[in-house]
């Protein structure tokens, strides 16, 4: 089982999570350190540091639609994102058959981090496709690099955004992913807005987000999305539901196109806990 703050003494959680609630998620590479170290010992990670915020976020929570908009992981957590215990958790073979690839494609791994699915993602679209490697942290796009660089991938490009562009060209993506990413977006409407003209009348955005609604996920509230919430603010930004894949062992994956696409809309099934036989 994951590691989890919900499952320490009181006293315990307490601590690690007032601890990186002052430090965790800042790009304050110092502080950042200080706080890794309790994660070694404590067993923290990143996504269950629910309450942790940068300084400034303390100050003046963001709010998006009603959503608590959490704060940016930092790279110095980045090893999280290769912990071992994932291809469990998520199942990432499973979620790269279900977005049904096709070599050559274009695509955009939107907020890329460390490049877990970049690579997956490279290569499944082979010599002719193309990955956008798109992160604001220019660390996250040095580990990337090193991934990337021995596996020999030469159809990755790296992008580095800022929060206010993300240097998308326009009408280019087949997809545009976002694994664990849209809930920390600091201006979610104007990434949506910049996505939606970076994809081709036919492209769709992908969110992948931990499951809300489902209390077997231990994950902490900020960093989970409900189907609701999700359907909310895309469908409000120029987008429609056109695919829906509820088969992750913690995720939603919900797809959507442009508002004017070709696609065919669909309604979206609200998620049901699987009955698991005893
Ligand atoms: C929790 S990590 C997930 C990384 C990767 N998608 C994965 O699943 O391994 C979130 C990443 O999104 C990036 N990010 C946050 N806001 C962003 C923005 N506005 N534009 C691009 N990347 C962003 C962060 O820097 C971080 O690397």
């Amino acid at each position: 089982m994951h590691p989890c703050p919900q499952r320490r003494p009181a006293i315990i959680r307490h601590l690690l999570i007032g601890r990186a609630r002052f430090h965790f998620f800042g790009r304050d590479g110092f502080l950042s350190i200080v706080v890794q170290s309790f994660c070694l010992v404590g067993c923290l990670s990143p996504a269950h540091a629910d309450e942790a915020t940068s300084a400034d976020s303390r100050a003046k929570p963001q709010v998006y639609m009603g959503r608590r908009i959490a704060p940016t992981m930092s790279y110095s957590g980045a090893n999280w994102l290769t912990r071992e215990t994932r291809t469990r958790e998520e199942n990432p073979e499973k979620l790269l058959k279900a977005l049904s690839l096709k070599p050559g494609q274009t695509i955009c791994d939107f907020g890329c981090g460390n490049g877990y699915y970049t690579i997956r993602l490279a290569k499944r679209l082979g010599p002719q496709g193309t990955v956008y490697a798109v992160d604001i942290q220019p660390e996250m796009l040095d580990l990337l690099a090193r991934a990337v660089k021995p596996r020999g991938l030469k159809n990755v490009k790296p992008v580095l955004a800022t929060e206010k562009d993300p240097g998308l060209p326009p009408g280019a993506f087949d997809m545009v992913l976002m694994v664990d990413v849209y809930h920390e977006l600091s201006d979610p409407a104007g990434a949506l807005a910049t996505v939606r003209k970076s994809l081709k009348p036919e492209g769709r955005l992908v969110l992948v987000e931990f499951r809300e609604e489902d209390p077997t996920v231990p994950i902490l509230p900020l960093h989970k999305m409900s189907q609701a919430q999700v359907m909310k603010e895309i469908t409000a930004n120029g987008f429609k539901l056109v695919a829906q894949f509820d088969d992750l062992p913690w995720q939603h994956v919900l797809g959507f196109a442009r508002d004017d696409s070709p696609l065919k809309a669909i309604e979206l099934k609200p998620w049901q806990p699987v009955e698991k036989a005893n």
